[in-house]
């Protein structure tokens, strides 16, 4: 959430600045107002359904590449790409990588990010329930505990059997992990 009210408070000082410079006073601030809001609030409902935007630590990074034992026929997934960290370290070692994020602030760094990134990998803006992983190899996890609950429930069911699930801090609902590393929780499909 913190880098919400970050972008809200650039970009509000940018378009404050335009308006001035331009003089373009009649343009209502309330309308500035509702434009940012509106900018945030996928980000917002995201953060409140499934997990706000905390980076993984490094050393956890680490350990969620380590356990996934990419190979460059994997195609990964991020779920909830944050600012695309751990897309941008897993695309040199597979196929491709694949971040879906909801926060429109954080895509949009994520996306400008990807231009001087590894050219497979890709950031997308989308809700990571209402998207299809049947070709996924592995999945990056790092949900609440009820997303995690909701991914056992919708995601897991329909995963290619194989399928490396790699899950920070938090485990799959009841499932017993086949590997586990410093709170990292690896499932396999
Ligand atoms: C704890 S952060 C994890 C960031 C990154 N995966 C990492 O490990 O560093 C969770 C991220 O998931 C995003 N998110 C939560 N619910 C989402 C949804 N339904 N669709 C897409 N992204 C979502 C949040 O905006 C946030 O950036």
């Amino acid at each position: 959430m913190a880098e919400s009210v970050i972008f809200t408070l650039i970009f509000g000082a940018l378009v404050v600045s335009i308006v001035y410079f331009f003089n373009l006073t009649w343009l209502d601030p309330r309308f500035i107002l509702i434009v940012l809001f509106l900018l945030i609030l996928p980000g917002l409902y995201a953060a409140f359904t499934s997990g706000p935007f905390v980076p993984s630590a490094r050393k956890r990074h680490r350990t969620m590449l380590k356990i996934a034992e990419l190979s460059p026929q994997d195609t990964v997934y991020d779920l909830g790409c944050g600012d695309g960290r751990l897309v941008f370290a897993s695309a040199p070692h597979v196929k491709k990588a694949i971040g879906y994020e909801l926060s429109i602030p954080l895509y949009l760094f994520g996306k400008l990010v990807s231009i001087f990134k590894s050219k497979k990998a890709y950031i997308r803006f989308g809700n990571i329930w209402k998207q299809d992983y049947k070709d996924a190899d592995v999945i990056f996890c790092y949900l609440l505990p009820n997303a995690m609950k909701q991914f056992y429930k919708e995601v897991w069911p329909k995963l290619t059997p194989g399928t490396r699930v790699i899950s920070n801090a938090f485990q799959m609902h009841d499932l017993k992990p086949d590997k586990q590393e410093d709170k990292v929780y690896l499932y396999i499909a």
